[in-house]
């Protein structure tokens, strides 16, 4: 049983000067061409993801923080996104890397100060760059007062009610409440004890220990979670990214998973995609459009298999948006990415919402190993670390995919470190590594920690400008990431920082990928091959044989050189399709 240290970090809310206004863009360059028809800023915007511990390093503790961030936006502007997504940065004892918050109107020490957050957002804001934060309505932390209360109050207290208490079975309640099991391994129940040490009732968690569920049906619990929404929207944050978004609400009874209908029935399983929940994210919307200068929720829906039941969460009074995390988990082949397309933009467009497109985040397999592995398909369930991988040729797809992905209608989330093609650190040593699931999979799962290794910047060696020279990041960066720092990429035309560059600057200039249209065009096998507008034309490569570019158009971009006007195995390029022709010649 986790011990109560509630308050221990001092959790007295200090005022911030104030609210200030939303909305970047003041100072963002006109775009060229024809005006377009845009509602709302995150339709087609470019969402860069920063976990501010991986960062940059400002102080030399081996922890990034919010001084290093602000140190880095001249990098974030230059590079050409919209808006940063901030994994949480709250106040926070780090059991799940910042998903476990105590308080959120509290900066976490490690990473900084209120002031210097407020700070942050005016200098993002000054360049033309929204804000986003993470918020984690599923659970709080277990240090939080309000768990004390809960622990130190009896069975059936309202304190207790915040959250899913609940005696336990067999005969002296020292079998869990039910069968649930928690998604980071083990089961999801934790038994507390009583004042005097005796055994008590046993709490949830879908996640960690140290993160107990919070009870949605519970009118305290939503009105805390209103003014966090409010407390940052009134500092100006143009939105939140919603964590673990379909897990909210439960069975009110808790059934136990095996007795539940979940496999036939939509709306069945007993914690997932409860029909609750959009009560939930109606008052959000209320909330959020209450706010001027649009303001963004993206829900983290993961239900992939459900298109119909993801879109319900981006009914009109519902959410802004939501992952659509189908490209991240699909195979490196033309038919599959094809599909995954396909299933989403049909699945999209009745629904009003643009789609997102993620290829990495701090959950999963950094695309350059995933690509480089035999087979290219990933799955949460099984990030298979230490698998073989060819890198060299998982960076010739990862930089086709960013082309394909850049490319398509709707939002792209950049996840740092993507742009400069790191692979994911999978020697990393046992005793450094952090993430909760390496522990609670019985040192089976070495989790996620390899995709969260800090970012190089500059020099030769370690710590490779994240931090002060000398100091020590909390995970170990690989000697070869000297090639890979934003310095020595910056140096190489052919870099994969510089193909991002490009890509973010031909899709802020040209209009036709800001419209919603995508057309097919016919290819032989193993080529996907589409329109975007009239006159350009995306072309990917996923054959065995190089293809002839030489009659389709000029190339604007290509994910590596061609020769010859050949579009090498394994490549993208972006072309300009000469006046009033849709064909592609491929
Ligand atoms: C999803 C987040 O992306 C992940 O990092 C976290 O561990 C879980 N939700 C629990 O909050």
């Amino acid at each position: 049983m986790p011990k109560h240290v509630a308050g221990k970090r001092g959790t007295a809310r200090r005022r911030m000067s104030g609210p200030v206004a939303s909305g970047a863009g003041t100072t963002k360059p006109k775009e060229k061409g024809p005006a377009v028809e845009r509602e709302s800023w995150w339709e087609t915007a470019v969402i860069y993801q920063v976990y501010v511990r991986s960062f940059t390093d400002g102080d030399g503790d081996g922890i990034g923080d919010l001084a290093g961030v602000r140190s880095r936006l001249g990098y974030l502007r230059e590079l050409g996104v919209d808006a940063i997504w901030f994994n949480p940065w709250y106040l926070s004892p780090m059991a799940d890397g910042g998903y476990d918050i105590v308080d959120y109107h509290e900066i976490e020490p490690l990473f900084g100060s209120i002031e210097q957050a407020e700070q942050l957002i005016a200098e993002a804001h000054a360049l033309g760059i929204r804000i986003v934060l993470d918020v984690v309505p599923n659970h709080g932390s277990d240090q939080e007062p309000w768990f004390g209360d809960a622990l130190t109050s009896p069975s059936g207290s309202p304190e207790r009610a915040r959250y899913h208490f609940r005696p336990g079975r067999g005969a002296n309640g020292e079998l869990a409440p039910n069968d649930w099991e928690s998604i980071f391994g083990g089961p999801a129940w934790t038994r507390t004890n009583g004042p005097e040490g005796q055994p008590g009732e046993w709490y949830l968690h879908l996640f960690a220990p140290e993160q107990p569920d919070y009870n949605w049906d519970n009118p305290e619990v939503r009105a805390h979670f209103d003014e966090v929404l409010r407390f940052w929207f009134d500092r100006g944050v143009d939105g939140f990214r919603i964590d673990s978004a379909a897990l909210l609400v439960k069975e009110p009874r808790l059934v136990d998973l095996g007795a539940s209908d979940w496999t036939r029935s939509p709306g069945g399983h007993p914690f997932v995609d409860r029909d609750g929940i959009h009560d939930v994210y109606r008052q959000w919307r209320r909330l959020a459009d209450s706010y001027t200068g649009k303001r963004l929720l993206v829900g983290e829906v993961w239900l992939p298999e459900q298109p119909d039941r993801f879109a319900r969460y981006l009914r009109p009074d519902e959410l802004h948006a939501a992952f659509n995390f189908s490209l991240l988990g699909c195979a490196f082949e033309a038919t599959a990415l094809r599909e995954v397309i396909e299933t989403t933009l049909d699945s999209h467009v009745a629904l009003g919402p643009w789609p997102t497109w993620v290829l990495s985040n701090h959950d999963v397999v950094r695309p350059v190993t995933r690509y480089g592995r035999c087979g290219t398909a990933f799955s949460m369930d099984d990030r298979r670390i230490g698998e073989a991988s060819d890198l060299e040729l998982g960076a010739r797809r990862a930089r086709a995919a960013a082309l394909l992905t850049l490319s398509l209608p709707g939002a792209v989330y950049i996840y740092q470190g993507e742009e400069l093609g790191l692979w994911e650190v999978e020697e990393l040593p046992d005793e450094l590594l952090e993430d909760p699931i390496w522990r609670r999979s019985g040192h089976t799962d070495r989790g996620r920690d390899g995709c969260r290794v800090p970012i190089p910047w500059t020099g030769q060696e370690a710590p490779f400008g994240f931090g002060p020279d000398g100091s020590t990041p909390w995970l170990p960066q690989p000697a070869q990431w000297k090639d890979f720092t934003v310095e020595a990429e910056s140096a190489d035309a052919g870099s994969m920082l510089e193909l991002y560059r490009a890509a973010l600057r031909l899709r802020r200039l040209e209009p036709a990928f800001r419209t919603r249209e995508l057309r097919w065009l016919p290819a032989r096998d193993g080529v996907l091959v589409y329109c975007r507008g009239t006159d350009l034309l995306v072309v990917a490569n996923l054959s065995d044989q190089p293809i002839d570019l030489s009659r389709s158009g000029e190339v604007l971009l290509s994910s590596a050189p061609t020769q010859e006007a050949k579009l090498p195995v394994d490549c993208a390029a972006w072309l300009r399709l000469p006046a009033g022709r849709l064909r592609s010649d491929l």
